[in-house]
């Protein structure tokens, strides 16, 4: 093969793993592809040929429409296809994902492992461990393609519904009204939009979903710091009583199977509040489309077999371009495809560990131990606006905390006192005769209390001063842990994934499954 494109070996675990100018070329791609396709016309430019690549097909949650589309989709480009057998497989002797993968990386020259997983932010996760895995060994690093993990997010489908919103609307990207509907808590589909329906310029979002079936506050958030404008609407009736009605409609099927008891009591109410009728057509807008991922319930599906003849039905020819999408991706990933792309390339980097800031030290300045009344440092560390305007319970207990994180079983002292010039309270740790707290003691000082600083004392005088600031990642502690059981961090996973968290906003997100916490919630002890 010629040189590889630039998307070669990358991995798609959400759809932020490809950046807006590079959805962009894979939607331009696919409309090429379809239509060669569909022409009859030559296809040999846009196939890998090369049956060394290995198209591994991981599937431990049930599927039709995603997995054949791959399966396709990789036979297209002459690719070896292996589908793996995961009802009969070590899975069931409680392997690991991690080890089961390792030993198929070993078998072909190039891989690509598409993973559907009740278990969320496992391509993230293989991602990290096998990619090392595979520096060490010498094996091309596979690229893994997330085909939806538990109720995280499912990039691939997420791109074919853009393509299909943007054919519907003539590839127009100004502006895309939508509605949202059915189950918006557990689809995963669904989340995916905070970060697909960026491809138009201006949207507007409609959830029209009972509060139990309601979208969790992180992607409406996501979606209003998009820019989106968001309207709530509890049932369709809610919906149509009004004006002002999108001509693309997105519907999403309830997720029985991991509702909860307390839920499953009220399907049926559930299930009318989002279920289409026929006397809510005529309230419908002129050109309107009805999508859907599918699978529907064939029992009681929200769009009834009345609606599947009529021009609203926009959810068939939606399913057929998963093939045409997962032609370009797979194309994308295993290099034939890209040489065309001018765009920046997205490079995801994790953030740098910026959270000491060195201050300067005001000529003369004493040890803070001085002034607060604790036992005067000749030479050690002050550590000092510990929990600063926090509650003096508040500052006690992180003050007991610090101690024990840290380890700080030292001869020492420590105390809540009210600061010098304000009311301000804050801690105060003294310990003489440390000379450093050293950086991995330095770093969780950071992420325990951000805004302390540290003091080190020489012959009675301030030497260094450091500020501490939270920092933009917290890993590589013990006693850090994700809170969501499905995440492929949590212990009882027992993946061996160590917990990580990332700054987002106010708050932090796990690296994997991408789960908010408050700064408090991360840590278990
Ligand atoms: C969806 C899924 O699995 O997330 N289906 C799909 O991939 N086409 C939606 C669902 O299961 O209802």
């Amino acid at each position: 093969m010629i040189q590889p494109g630039p998307f070669f070996g990358r991995s798609v675990s959400v759809v932020d793993d490809l950046s807006l100018d590079e959805q962009w070329y894979l939607y331009t791609k696919t409309a090429q592809i379809k239509t060669t396709i569909l022409q009859g016309g030559d296809l040999e430019a846009y196939r890998l040929g090369d049956k060394d690549l290995s198209v591994y097909l991981i599937f431990l949650e049930d599927s039709t429409r995603t997995k054949e589309s791959f399966r396709n989709a990789a036979l297209f480009h002459q690719a070896t296809v292996s589908d793996f057998d995961a009802a009969r497989s070590s899975v069931n002797k409680n392997e690991s994902l991690i080890d089961t993968l390792k030993m198929l990386v070993g078998y072909s020259r190039r891989s690509i492992f598409v993973i559907r997983s009740k278990v969320e932010g496992v391509c993230r996760a293989l991602e990290a461990s096998i990619g090392d895995y595979c520096q060490v060994a010498g094996i091309s690093p596979p690229s893994f393609i997330n085909a939806g993990d538990g109720r995280h997010e499912h990039p691939s489908q997420e791109f074919l519904d853009e393509f299909s919103f943007l054919e519907h609307r003539g590839w127009k990207r100004d502006s895309l009204h939508i509605v949202l509907t059915g189950d918006l808590y557990f689809g995963r589909t669904v989340h995916s939009k905070a970060d697909g329906l960026r491809v138009f310029h201006k949207v507007r979002v409609d959830l029209v979903a009972p509060p139990e079936l309601g979208l969790p506050e992180f992607y409406h958030h996501k979606m209003l710091e998009a820019g989106f404008e968001v309207r709530l609407f509890t049932s369709i009736d809610n919906y149509l009583a009004q004006d002002d009605v999108a001509d693309v409609w997105y519907f999403t099927r309830l997720q029985l199977e991991r509702m909860g008891d307390d839920v499953l009591d009220k399907v049926s109410r559930l299930k009318h509040a989002v279920t289409v009728r026929t006397d809510h057509l005529d309230k419908l807008p002129a050109l309107c489309k009805f999508f859907h991922p599918l699978p529907q319930n064939r029992i009681a599906p929200t769009i009834p077999d009345f609606v599947t003849p009529l021009s609203l039905n926009g959810w068939d020819e939606q399913s057929r371009n998963g093939y045409f999408t997962r032609i370009t991706l797979i194309g994308m990933l295993s290099g034939v495809l890209g040489h065309d792309y001018l765009g920046p390339l997205s490079r995801h980097q994790l953030p740098a560990d910026d959270f000491v800031q060195e201050v300067q030290v005001k000529p003369r300045a004493k040890s803070d131990g001085h002034k607060t009344g604790i036992k005067p440092v000749d030479d050690g560390i002050v550590i000092d606006h510990i929990g600063a305007g926090r509650q003096v319970d508040q500052v006690w207990k992180l003050l007991d905390k610090i101690r024990r994180n840290l380890q700080l079983d030292y001869l020492s002292s420590h105390g809540v006192f009210a600061s010098v010039t304000s009311d301000v309270v804050k801690g105060l740790i003294s310990i003489p005769d440390l000379p450093d707290l050293g950086f991995k003691k330095i770093k969780k000082l950071a992420a325990l209390s951000p805004g302390c600083t540290l003091n080190i004392v020489r012959g009675k005088q301030v030497m260094r001063k450091y500020r501490l600031h939270m920092p933009p990642r917290i890993y590589n502690f013990a006693e850090i842990s994700c809170r969501n059981e499905n995440c492929i961090s949590h212990p009882g996973q027992h993946e061996g994934v160590n917990a990580e968290f990332v700054r987002r906003g106010d708050g932090f997100v796990c690296r994997y499954c991408e789960r908010p916490h408050t700064y408090d919630d991360i840590w278990t002890d």
